[in-house]
């Protein structure tokens, strides 16, 4: 991660095709493009990295995880079972639909206990709602048997997770409908962009249309186009597919570095008693986007973050102090501050948040250090950073 750290030729060209013919539109315009279809192309170069079916791109890696839920028809008053630690985009994602975010706790995968699944479902549960943070996954066979005894959508929420896999099978096509995120500081990115993944063509056929106002895409005029139900527009710029296009082609270069630079911190850190790693379901196999890490406790974990900061180690984070990736500091979901009326059943769904306390998630977030691994670190660099990390928490 990220991949905006190796732009370069491929991408220049690719965008410059766009902007030589000027159709910056996904949709239309046939006789101008030239054959530039860049979102097509990209959504067909997806497909073959995904092993799967459909690919539908869409503007964000947010607008992909409600376009996922609305396609599997999540909606109002459903509730959606999702982990506490993740980015607060997947909360977001369900809340646009009028839909219920559940939080449960995670364990040591970090991501969802499915002990913790269980006891969550209620008659009102739609979907439950894996995050695979920080370039790894969850217990991917038990959630899966969750899901068809209680005949729930399952969804995966892979944004931070591409290249990743579960039994040679690529994170983010392993549910029902899987989601990914390429904005700029993806391992892929399209400056802004993201993905709805699926095998399901009814998803896909969903997700096309409500990502384009309903249009349901058939023939070449676009003001004939009918529109079988409501949609709105989520759809990205031939642009942005470009970049990814040329970004996509580079993933598993970007995945062998990523690898080199993980190993090599994660040899030296495994040497200390005191730290420990993320588990890795069986049959795993990280995308190496971050070295997770657990320090013994809390004020272990922050002092060794506060350390890294102040010795140039950057790109840690102790999320637990975090605003944007754990429930500890959503004050605003849990006040539910909205500039506009929200429902009395979205309301009276979320009051838990008030007076629910997350301490198994605790146990974990408060102890993890995230260390973000970077694409144009050199071998040394690598080596470099992870002695020092080494020596920091030796002398804590
Ligand atoms: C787990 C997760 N879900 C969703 C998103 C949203 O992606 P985007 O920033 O493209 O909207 C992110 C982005 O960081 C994420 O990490």
């Amino acid at each position: 991660m990220p991949g905006f750290e190796l732009f370069g030729d491929l991408e220049r060209k690719e965008v410059n095709d766009v902007l030589d013919n000027g159709v910056l539109m996904r949709y239309g315009f046939d006789a101008m493009r030239n054959g530039h279809w860049k979102a097509k192309e990209l959504e067909a170069e997806l497909c073959k990295t995904f092993s799967t079916d459909y690919v539908q791109l869409v503007s964000s890696g947010t607008a992909a995880v409600s376009v996922a839920l609305a396609s599997a028809g999540v909606g109002a008053g459903d509730e959606v079972i999702m982990p506490t630690f993740t980015f607060v985009a997947s909360f977001e994602a369900i809340m646009m639909l009028g839909a219920i975010p559940v939080l449960v706790d995670i364990d040591d995968t970090l991501t969802l206990d499915p002990k913790e699944v269980e006891k969550a479902i209620t008659p009102k549960t739609k979907a439950v709602m894996v995050v695979q943070m920080c370039g790894s996954m969850g217990h991917m066979d038990t959630l899966r048997a969750i899901c068809n005894k209680h005949n729930l959508i399952f969804v995966e929420d892979a944004c931070q997770a591409i290249g990743g896999s579960y039994k040679g099978k690529p994170l983010g096509s392993i549910a029902d409908v899987g989601c990914f995120s390429f904005d700029f500081v993806k391992t892929i990115t399209c400056g802004e962009g993201g993905a709805v993944v699926t095998n399901k063509k009814e998803y896909y056929t969903n997700a096309d249309h409500y990502s384009d106002h309903g249009h349901d895409h058939i023939g070449n005029d676009r003001g004939a186009e009918t529109h079988p139900f409501l949609g709105y527009n989520f759809r990205i710029s031939e642009l942005n597919a470009a970049v990814g296009l040329a970004q996509v082609r580079r993933l598993p270069e970007f995945i062998e570095i990523q690898k080199r630079n993980y190993s090599i911190i994660r040899e030296v850190l495994s040497k200390i008693p005191e730290v420990t790693f993320r588990s890795v379901p069986e049959g795993g196999k990280e995308s190496y986007a971050f070295l997770n890490f657990f320090l013994p406790d809390l004020e272990f974990a922050r002092k060794a973050s506060q350390a890294f900061k102040e010795n140039g180690i950057d790109a840690c984070f102790h999320y637990y102090d975090n605003n944007w990736h754990y429930i500890r500091k959503w004050d605003h979901l849990k006040e539910l501050k909205s500039l506009y009326p929200i429902s009395n059943e979205v309301k009276e769904g979320l009051q838990y948040l008030k007076t629910r306390t997350f301490k198994q998630s605790d146990t974990y977030i408060a102890r993890n250090i995230s260390s973000l691994i970077k694409l144009s670190w050199t071998k040394e660099d690598v080596n470099a950073r992870a002695q020092k990390m080494a020596e920091i928490i030796k002398s804590i």
